[in-house]
């Protein structure tokens, strides 16, 4: 079980050998500085980094085979590594060992044009496919916030979500096929390009959001979908956070449009993240804002959407509609909120960036928590996000004038009220980052003894040794290393 392995040591023998599979240049050993930046992903408390011991880049599955074939030989836990822009710690190497980073892997290796299908490595950063595809008519639907640095790998490992999942749902629903090292060092095929495979368990589905325990992807192929050509903003402007969230559920429902994103900005959020960027927030007076997007085929039909849509939310409360149509305005209204987390890591480095997720008609109830929460924490708690599937960034941020020690001292307590609240309204601890080791140790505060040993057995039958990626998704029992 997680945790109760004992690991041996990166010798300078054990180096000699992971350079002899990936070369000379591939591997980071005994230097620290060029080390750091793969203790930690972009979570930005320091408090979360581990060091690791080496860091190798290999080039194929079969380099990554005789990695995990030498690291099950040897005892060494191996932590994989896409872009570093997740949010849990799944990249960070917390019992040390090897960090093995996918960038080399970075070919599109196939777009299947007549299958509608994108053959990938690993390494590929997920904006990449898109600029890739879109000459042929064609677009990857999978879209989390960081895609301009993201890998895709990451995407798959981390089932990611991301601003666009109201319409076209997470990464999962686009991974048709894997080619997967498996822990313990055989490479294995699984799904393929067909729409269709009930053929075994669907077991593509276990390694998507996997965080990198049951394997190591080598190759993806995903789903495309036709180019949406036509796309519109709407930035709509509340008296509070209420009205906004309790407004565009309705609204939804009166037009019968389903639009490609609806996020959302508390009044703390608003007016941080227009301080950071230099710039005034459309009106003095918001207390909250909503972040519409409409996409389709048709300029006139993605234009006719956007009124109605836009009259209905006047009719709802908004108190104002600003709609923006052409790339130049609608890159300008986006980036505020594509802005929101580096803006809060600027007010204050120590907080914890969640990603909780609740049915979307219980926003209005955790709204009225996170208030609650702060209040009696005595934190900022900011509440951001992607509100039209229930996803949201509520962060506590520690007060910048406020001691250390104490946060330290509450933070537990309070994310364990949070994700309780959470919990009570039908939602659970992570929508799209994973639990990595961030949040391992919350895992049973919303999810069944029974289920966390099922799961944990699948973990075991898949990496007896529990190698690949330890101290990831299930607390640790033991946490012991010599
Ligand atoms: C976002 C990241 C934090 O939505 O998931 O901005
Ligand atoms: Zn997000």
């Amino acid at each position: 079980m997680s945790g109760e392995h004992s690991y041996q040591p990166v010798t300078q023998e054990i180096a000699g050998q992971l350079q002899s599979i990936v070369g000379g240049k591939n591997i980071i050993f005994n230097d620290v500085e060029r080390m750091q930046d793969y203790s930690h992903d972009e979570v930005a408390d320091p408090a979360y980094a581990h060091m690791p011991e080496v860091v190798v880049k290999p080039q194929s599955a079969q380099e990554i085979s005789q990695i995990m074939k030498l690291a099950n030989k040897y005892r060494i836990p191996v932590t994989p590594r896409g872009g570093g822009t997740g949010l849990s710690c799944g990249a960070v190497p917390v019992l040390g060992g090897i960090v093995l980073s996918l960038d080399r892997m970075n070919r599109i290796l196939e777009i299947d044009k007549e299958n509608m299908m994108v053959v990938v490595e690993p390494g590929v950063v997920t904006r990449e496919i898109n600029i890739a595809v879109q000459e042929h008519g064609l677009f990857y639907a999978g879209y989390p916030m960081s895609f301009e640095s993201c890998f895709i790998g990451g995407n798959v490992a981390e089932n990611a979500g991301g601003g666009r999942a109201i319409k076209y749902g997470v990464t999962g629903h686009y991974v048709l096929g894997l080619e997967v090292v498996l822990p313990s060092g055989e490479i294995v095929e699984m799904g393929g390009k067909r729409l269709k495979d009930v053929t075994g368990y669907d077991i593509i589905h276990l390694m998507v959001g996997s965080e990198g325990t049951l394997g190591i992807f080598s190759k993806i192929i995903l789903r495309l979908l036709p180019l949406p050509t036509a796309t519109a903003v709407l930035l709509i402007p509340f008296e509070n956070a209420t009205a906004a969230v309790a407004a565009f559920p309705k609204v939804i429902a009166r037009v019968g449009i389903l639009p490609s994103a609806v996020e959302f900005m508390d009044s703390l959020s608003v007016e941080t993240v227009y301080k950071f960027l230099g710039e005034t927030p459309p009106r003095p007076d918001i207390g909250a804002m909503l972040l519409v997007e409409v996409d389709g085929t048709s300029r006139e039909k993605v234009d006719g959407d956007c009124q109605k849509i836009g009259e209905q939310f006047l009719e709802s409360g908004a108190l104002d509609v600003y709609i923006g149509n052409t790339p130049t305005i609608e890159r300008k209204m986006w980036n505020p909120r594509l802005k929101l987390a580096e803006a809060f890591k600027a007010i204050c480095p120590v907080q914890s960036l969640e990603d909780i997720v609740v049915p979307t008609a219980r926003i209005p109830d955790l709204i009225r928590e996170l208030e609650r929460l702060s209040q009696k924490y005595d934190v900022l708690i900011p509440c951001y996000g992607h509100a039209g599937d229930g996803n949201l960034h509520a962060t506590p941020v520690m007060k910048p004038e406020s001691p250390l020690d104490i946060w330290k001292e509450k933070l537990p307590s309070l994310l364990t009220e949070l994700y309780q609240v959470v919990y009570r309204l039908g939602g659970t601890i992570s929508g799209e980052h994973g639990i990595g080791s961030k949040r391992a140790s919350y895992l049973p505060l919303v999810m069944n003894p029974d289920l966390i040993s099922l799961e944990e057995r699948i973990k075991q039958a898949f990496d007896p040794l529990n190698i690949l990626n330890p101290g990831k998704i299930f607390p640790l029992r033991r946490n012991r290393y010599k």
